[in-house]
């Protein structure tokens, strides 16, 4: 399955995709996606930052099975961008996370970004393994920052990717290939 950037065809299938997430997940998206009209207004131009789905199947049965989002930081944080990623619960575990979350480096790289973030509720084994693998590492522990369901409290990460820094261990994982000798 590839990974595409957003746009507005695909709108219908990623408001059903959100829609179908527990509430718990929703809590990483951060933004008002049950809400058809934001997400329509991500491809009209109506917010900033870039957005990529992985798609599953052809015309309209075509559901959404992950979606990732880089949003630069306003202000004086202009130059970091915040990394929002979810896979569909049931195509966990082959690979998606993993792809989404390479196609936003590589774009956020390639976009002049010099630094990423993501926020990642601490026991979640799977984004964990997946960021530090992509060379983010671990810059804050928030404890007791967040209340799940059950109303119990949990840790919060946020992991950095310094793009200067770690440039030089992005060529181990292939990233310089996928951006090109301009960008390099
Ligand atoms: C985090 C998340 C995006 C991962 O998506 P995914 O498609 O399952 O990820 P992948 O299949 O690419 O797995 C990535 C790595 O995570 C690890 N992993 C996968 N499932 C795991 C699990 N249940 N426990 C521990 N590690 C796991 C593996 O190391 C895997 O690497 P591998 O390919 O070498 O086996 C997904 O679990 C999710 O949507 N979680 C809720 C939202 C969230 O936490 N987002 C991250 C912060 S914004």
């Amino acid at each position: 399955m590839d990974v595409v950037e957003l746009e507005a065809a695909h709108c219908d299938a990623l408001v059903r995709f959100f829609g179908g997430l527990s509430e718990g997940d929703l809590t990483f998206i951060e933004e008002e996606v049950t809400d058809p009209d934001v997400v329509r207004s991500w491809t009209s131009g109506g917010s900033g930052g870039r957005r990529w789905v992985v798609l599953d199947g052809d015309g309209e049965g075509q559901e959404v099975a992950g979606y990732v989002a880089v949003r630069p930081l306003p202000g004086w944080s202009a130059h970091v961008g915040e990394v929002r990623l979810v896979v569909s619960p049931t195509r966990r575990g082959s690979g998606l996370g993993r792809l989404l979350a390479r196609q936003a480096l590589v774009s956020a790289v390639g976009d002049g970004l010099s630094k990423l973030v993501v926020e990642v509720v601490a026991e979640q084994g799977a984004a964990l393994a997946l960021f530090t693998d992509l060379g983010f590492t671990g810059e804050a522990l928030l404890r007791d920052h967040i209340r799940d369901r059950e109303g119990h409290v949990r840790d919060l990460m946020v992991l950095a990717h310094h793009v200067d820094e770690t440039w030089a261990g992005m060529a181990t994982v292939g990233l310089e290939d996928a951006l090109g000798p301009d960008l390099s």
